[in-house]
């Protein structure tokens, strides 16, 4: 499945939930190795598209990853597609080490008789993922152990072993400090290059340093879209974040 990076694709997307569209018609295209950020006041929908575009909730419109069309499929299907995606709060095996539930993601992508076979050492896969999250120092932690920051890098990490091709991540750097959250954005640029990243984030310091393009999302709608001196020079944009249009743009 590696080697060919495919776009991802949503046209006309919306989610409604007891007759409130939370997701309202939304048009977006991630290209190959973008690093996309999702921004957006809460409520705007930001979640919701992910969980539409990952199978969790059911949307009308259309997403297609390359050629592959993902609405309607169900959740599994859609992560072998090389699909992947974090939430707003960390899920790790807390009472398992860092190699063990990086060996248990790899095993999600593995046949049965592969998984039960003894292996010496640890997998190619698992070693890589070690590296580039920089978790290799802490393979035999627990990882209820780990710092807040290292558990999502670990989250990250799972996906990696699983060779997800696009990673759509909720709220990366929630609660990290500046330096967990450079060392995430660095993280992100690593992974970048090979494959499809789109962060939902709030933290604009964050986005400003390490955003490739940005989509603003309002209300369930695209409000605004670019490069980050775009989004930020839009009036549109600031009025959402500040409440009122400034007579000049605020500073990049
Ligand atoms: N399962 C649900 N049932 C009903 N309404 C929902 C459900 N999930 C989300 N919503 C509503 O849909 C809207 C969009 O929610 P969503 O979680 O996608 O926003 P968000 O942009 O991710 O916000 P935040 O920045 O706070 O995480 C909100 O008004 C929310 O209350
Ligand atoms: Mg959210």
């Amino acid at each position: 499945m590696s080697g060919t990076l495919r776009e991802l694709r949503v046209e006309d997307l919306r989610v409604t939930f007891d007759g409130f569209t939370a997701v309202d018609g939304v048009h977006l295209r991630v290209g190959p190795g973008d690093l996309r950020f999702l921004i957006g006041p809460n409520g705007a929908g930001k979640t919701t598209l992910v969980d539409a575009v990952t199978g969790l909730v059911p949307a009308t419109g259309s997403v297609t990853f390359g050629s592959t069309p993902l609405l309607g499929r169900p959740v599994h299907r859609i992560v072998r597609l090389g699909i992947g995606r974090t939430f707003q709060t960390a899920a790790v095996f807390e009472n398992l080490t860092v190699l063990q539930n990086l060996d248990i993601a790899a095993g999600a992508g593995r046949r049965p008789h592969t998984l039960l076979r003894r292996r010496r050492g640890v997998p190619e896969e698992v070693a890589a993922a070690l590296e580039t999250v920089g978790l290799a120092g802490e393979r035999d932690r627990q990882a209820g152990e780990l710092a807040h920051g290292q558990k999502q890098w670990l989250e990250i990490g799972m996906l990696l072993v699983q060779d997800v091709q696009l990673l759509l991540l909720d709220e990366p750097v929630a609660g990290m400090s500046h330096e967990e959250r450079d060392a995430t954005g660095e993280l992100l640029h690593r992974i970048g290059g090979e494959r499809t990243v789109v962060v939902i984030e709030h933290d604009m310091d964050f986005m400003r340093a390490f955003a490739s393009s940005v989509t603003v999302l309002h209300a369930g709608r695209v409000l605004s879209e670019g490069t980050v001196a775009q989004v930020q020079a839009d009036p549109r944009v600031q009025e959402v974040y500040l409440g009122h249009a400034p007579d000049r743009p605020v500073e990049a």
